[in-house]
């Protein structure tokens, strides 16, 4: 009986996530590279090279195969593809072909986020996301990927995180285009939920078309809110007004365009109703904070179950799409894995209908503006040699991926 306790249900599906513009290297024609020549990334540095993943993919889906994974997360570069307005880059098709032809013959499945935040500079400089015409846009290139790709596609995310997008680009204003204001930030979320409706409609009509069966989802990066004090009325209400901001708002705008939910999990947030943090949403962070990464963010495994369980309402699979820690000498890895998995695992047994686990991140990469200094990967990277070292972590998760279990460890 001990052994099926912390067994996962058969044909779980267990991996690692990355995206093109933190891994790939010489993303040259979109608006993080053209941010990052301003001199805008914390610790000095551009995205670059990156991992060198765009010459070097072979080398690390093999290590992925060796670290028992079965699916990877990747993105493809919409800059790559088109580089002008409806002039497609077949070459950049030709690559993608060999990195998803690649991962087939390590058997693992492909999910492939079509947005990771980064835009083609001509979308960016047609006001971006903010243009009424973002969605015709977007839904051209994910149809366009379609046809060429999507024979070799698994699992299909349209648009990673679109609240963090929204956020840092036009309120906090740290990320390109460093916009505040809320009324833009309305336009740019009701408009990235009409492209994914738009994108999830034209690829289930060419996959139809072609007879291919896949699933189309997207990721959201949900937040564990509680209240600082659960008798203070002000600090219950805050949290329901965050929860639906957050974590509810947009699926709510799109779930009746969704296969899938992809949940990244990563923020606890136990908040007080503070009336002059107005840029912070009234909200005063007071986390206990007994256990933080590199990133001084708090490690709460508790907080992965409440978020999936605040998603059984939407009665659709689950995958989650992100989940990791800032860790450069891997002294938390190991247990933050194994303590979420079991969290993960008590969801399961509370009948929230979870598909798989993609780990952020395979690799070390481009932590956008923090640079190369929080360390994500449970693949070590040399930024100078490209040279990679499985982290000991790595070999602790991949005997969790090759039994499907938490037993005997
Ligand atoms: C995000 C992104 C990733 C990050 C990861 C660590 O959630 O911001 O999806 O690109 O690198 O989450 O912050």
């Amino acid at each position: 009986m001990k052994e099926n306790i912390l067994k996962f249900p058969k044909n779980f599906l267990w991996g690692a996530a990355t995206s093109a513009h933190q891994v790939e290297g010489e993303n040259i024609n979109n608006d993080w590279w053209r941010w990052e020549q301003l001199g805008k990334i914390k610790d000095g540095s551009v995205s670059g090279r990156a991992c060198d993943h765009y010459r070097l993919f072979e080398n690390d889906f093999k290590m992925a195969r060796e670290l028992e994974h079965n699916i990877h997360r990747l993105s493809i570069e919409w800059s790559r593809i088109e580089p002008l307005p409806g002039k497609w880059n077949l070459e950049e098709i030709d690559h993608y072909r060999k990195v998803l032809d690649s991962l087939k013959e390590n058997n693992i499945k492909a999910m492939v986020t079509l947005h990771h935040f980064t835009n083609p500079l001509w979308f960016a400089d047609l006001g971006g996301w903010k243009n009424k015409d973002a969605a015709f846009y977007f839904s051209r290139f994910a149809e366009f990927i379609a046809k060429e790709l999507g024979d070799k596609i698994d699992f299909w995310i349209t648009i990673n995180e679109p609240c963090i997008y929204t956020s840092r680009g036009y309120l906090e204003s740290d990320w390109p285009p460093e916009r505040r204001s809320i009324f833009a930030a309305r336009q740019v979320m009701n408009n990235m939920a009409k492209a994914h409706r738009g994108a999830y409609r034209k690829i289930h009509q060419v996959l139809k078309n072609g007879n291919i069966d896949a699933w189309v989802g997207m990721a959201k990066n949900n937040i564990f809110y509680e209240p600082y004090c659960k008798y203070n009325p002000f600090d219950r209400i805050l949290v329901l007004i965050l929860r639906y901001l957050t974590n509810f708002l947009f699926l709510n705008k799109i779930k009746k365009e969704l296969d899938f939910i992809g949940l990244n999990y990563y923020f606890h947030c136990k908040s007080r109703f503070n009336p002059l943090k107005i840029r912070n949403s009234f909200a005063e962070i007071k986390n206990d904070n007994k256990k933080v990464s590199d990133f001084g963010w708090e490690i709460y495994p508790k907080g992965i179950y409440e978020v999936l369980m605040e998603l059984k309402k939407y009665n659709k699979p689950i995958f989650i799409t992100e989940n990791g820690v800032a860790d450069k000498n891997d002294v938390y890895r190991s247990k933050f894995i194994l303590d979420h998995l079991k969290e993960i695992h008590r969801a399961i047994q509370d009948g929230v209908n979870i598909k798989g686990y993609l780990h952020w991140s395979l690799l070390d990469n481009f932590e956008w503006k923090e640079g190369f200094k929080m360390r994500f990967g449970l693949i070590e990277v040399d930024f100078k040699s490209y040279e990679r070292r499985i982290r000991k972590s790595a070999k602790v998760f991949a005997k969790v991926c090759k039994n499907n279990s938490l037993n005997n460890l």
